[in-house]
């Protein structure tokens, strides 16, 4: 929804641009709305476009080149000249159906400059730059042209250069996973080679930067190739063939941007991402709901079912009603069911082409489930894991999505477990995204929400498509079931709300109660049992899971917390953080005035005075779930004290937290 929409064609006052005309070198530069960042585009003498960005009046980004290189053609970063300018300012607020935010403000200030080659090939192109106050963002428009009906992109030449060696938290391209599913690591610059985005720097210039990219349509994901003296360059994924992207003009790139907080917390409240991505292109957004949901899932993972035929199979008729009825009565709208279609059989990530999309194994009834799932007033979520065979998928999705919305079924998790797509391109190049995409648009046709699982990396497309409810691209619960480095550290939770969460939603799937599992490697979930609820907080997810057993929540009193917690929130703020130690995230209901925050600490116990200022006016009444006498992640995971205390705006809430634990809680307004 629009409220106010301000359109300027040249109003140097409000935008403070400054153009410098000295020879031949030219500048120009757009300030954020509260003046705090600049970002300033320039032109050399031979006419190679540059820009940097200032915060606080220093240099956070450095002169930074411009450009890209094609197959069969010169490329584009000399020779420009500018043409004509144009500046925008905008300031309006628009809706979203679900997410962290329930109304969001889209200010900035923008400048596009059109340029053109002085020399024989006078090709034209566009430069947008958006200074918010979260942030800066850029992005390039080829216009249509002659000689750019068939562009092969063979190079991204932009730049990010910083003003040190600084810290950065990263994790690498492709080399240990194709979805993004590594630790993050913190390093200087220098130690980094290609690292994903989002990658977040500490400080720079007393300053939180993190890159990344908005509204990834139809082009490569761009990653950031270290290229010595503090400097990344893009570098596109390619598609097998080594060509970075198929296009013709006219077409625009995704926005690269550079969000900037004074606190890490700023990044996470951050909506410059959502605000650079298009409107929603779903009219009627009614059957796009939250839903928190259980699943026929862990117990595949801990190898108590299997996904294929056979003794163990856990997609069966009697089981999956059972695990409805325990939905039903416990406030779970939706029931996962995996491993219920043609093709696990026999070693199932090595050749997804055996998998058939709407034929179900013989013990497994999907009119009967579905209608005993609505009945009891819940449904089934679908499940599509195609190991990679996406062209094979493809030539179902039609007829798969179409059999679900005829049985009810309003969403579905997809799947793409292996190396690579089609067995050669990778998850994020040019194909993946296109791949990605159809999948969304498809399902939207039959009013089906995604949640994506070996995916592309979120860049805002859910505002465009808010039927792609969450994905996972990062490492989730499952590690801690089977991987061999022993499962997510204490410290992996208190990175990613700064890094992996800048993306968007993330399907981890918290609510582990039963820690003595046994595994053949000896894994096991590094946290204490405050710290699995405190995650539903701190983890944003539209579509949320209790991932455990349903036997391991009967009669916890600690599963209360997992039955209440909202999976959409109205407001989110971050009162106290650290990045790779601890974080305090506090988010209001979607509808009504009750709060609630997980708090989560890395590997070490601490005491934290959290600020209560979020809170409304008047007295709230707090119910706390936090790390009992004794709790630690190594040796005893399990004690939890519940207690209720009574708190106003003004106070601080003072929490201990064990080694690897956390806290949840829940705050009330209290009308007397
Ligand atoms: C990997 C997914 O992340 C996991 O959730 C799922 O159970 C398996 N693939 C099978 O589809």
């Amino acid at each position: 929804m629009k409220y106010k929409r301000i359109t300027i064609v040249l109003l140097l006052f409000i935008l403070s641009i400054v153009i410098t005309s000295c020879d031949r070198k030219v500048q120009y530069s757009v300030y954020s709305p509260n003046h705090n960042h600049e970002v300033i585009f320039r032109l050399s003498d031979s006419g190679e476009p540059s820009y940097e960005i200032n915060s606080s009046g220093k240099q956070i980004i450095l002169s930074s080149a411009l450009g890209f290189k094609f197959m069969d053609q010169n490329p584009i970063n000399t020779d420009l000249e500018v043409e004509s300018i144009a500046v925008d300012s905008v300031d309006e607020f628009w809706e979203q159906p679900w997410g962290e935010f329930r109304k969001i403000q889209d200010k900035y200030n923008e400048l596009s400059l059109q340029l053109k080659e002085k020399g024989n090939e006078g090709r034209r192109i566009n430069f947008i730059f958006r200074a918010f106050d979260d942030g800066i963002a850029f992005r390039y428009h080829f216009p249509e042209q002659p000689g750019m009906e068939d562009v092969r992109i063979t190079d991204e030449l932009t730049e990010f250069t910083f003003p040190s060696d600084e810290e950065v938290w990263w994790m690498p391209v492709h080399r240990e996973n194709s979805y993004y599913e590594s630790f993050y690591r913190r390093t200087e610059i220098s130690a980094t080679d290609t690292i994903n985005t989002p990658a977040t720097f500490e400080s720079v210039n007393d300053k939180y930067l993190a890159i990344h990219e908005a509204n990834l349509t139809d082009f490569a994901s761009m990653t950031l190739l270290n290229t010595g003296n503090n400097r990344y360059k893009s570098d596109l994924v390619p598609w097998a063939d080594g060509i970075k992207v198929y296009t013709k003009a006219p077409f625009n790139t995704p926005w690269r941007i550079v969000m900037i907080g004074d606190t890490p917390g700023d990044l996470v409240t951050s909506t410059m991402m959502l605000n650079l991505n298009e409107p929603s292109k779903i009219d009627d957004t009614s059957w796009i709901v939250p839903s928190k949901y259980i699943g026929i899932w862990w117990g595949m993972h801990l190898d108590k079912y299997t996904w294929g035929q056979g003794e163990k199979h856990g997609a069966t008729t009697a089981n999956t009603k059972k695990y409805i009825d325990f939905a039903s009565d416990n406030n779970f709208d939706g029931v996962l069911v995996e491993g219920w279609n043609l093709g696990w059989d026999g070693d199932w990530t090595a050749d997804g082409t055996a998998f058939s999309f709407t034929e179900a194994y013989p013990d497994f009834d999907l009119d009967e489930i579905t209608k005993y799932a609505a009945s009891r007033n819940v449904r089934l979520i679908g499940h599509h894991e195609t190991a990679g065979a996406a062209t094979h998928y493809e030539s179902q999705l039609e007829d798969a999505f179409g059999m679900y919305e005829k049985l009810g079924v309003n969403a579905v998790k997809t799947g793409y477990v292996n190396k690579y797509l089609d067995k050669k391109e990778w998850h994020d190049s040019q194909f993946g995204v296109r791949h990605y995409r159809k999948v969304i648009e498809t399902a939207a046709k039959y009013h089906i929400m995604i949640d994506n699982h070996e995916p592309v990396k979120g860049t805002g497309i859910q505002r465009t498509y808010p039927n792609l409810m969450t994905q996972e691209g990062g490492r989730g619960q499952e590690y801690n079931a089977w991987s061999p480095d022993g499962g997510n550290t204490p410290e992996h939770t208190t990175v990613m709300p700064f890094t992996r969460m800048l993306s968007g939603p993330f399907d981890f799937t918290p609510g582990i109660f039963d820690f003595d599992y046994k595994t053949a490697s000896g894994t096991r979930v590094q946290t204490t049992l405050a710290k699995q609820l405190a995650l539903y907080v701190v983890l944003f997810s539209p579509q949320q899971m209790a991932a455990d057993l349903p036997e391991n929540y009967e009669g916890n009193p600690a599963f209360n917390f997992v039955r209440d917690v909202p999976a959409i929130w109205s407001e989110t703020v971050v009162p106290d953080s650290k990045i790779g130690d601890y974080v305090a995230i506090a988010r209001k209901e979607w509808e009504g005035e009750n709060w609630y925050m997980g708090v989560i600490t890395d590997e070490n116990s601490r005491k934290l005075d959290i600020d209560l200022n979020f809170l409304g006016d008047g007295k709230y009444r707090a119910e706390l779930y936090t790390d009992g006498e004794g709790a630690d992640y190594r040796t005893d995971p399990y004690p939890i004290k519940f207690s209720t205390e009574n708190y106003t705006n003004g106070d601080k809430l003072t929490i201990a937290l064990a080694p690897g634990g956390g806290a949840a809680i829940k705050f009330i307004p209290v009308t007397e």
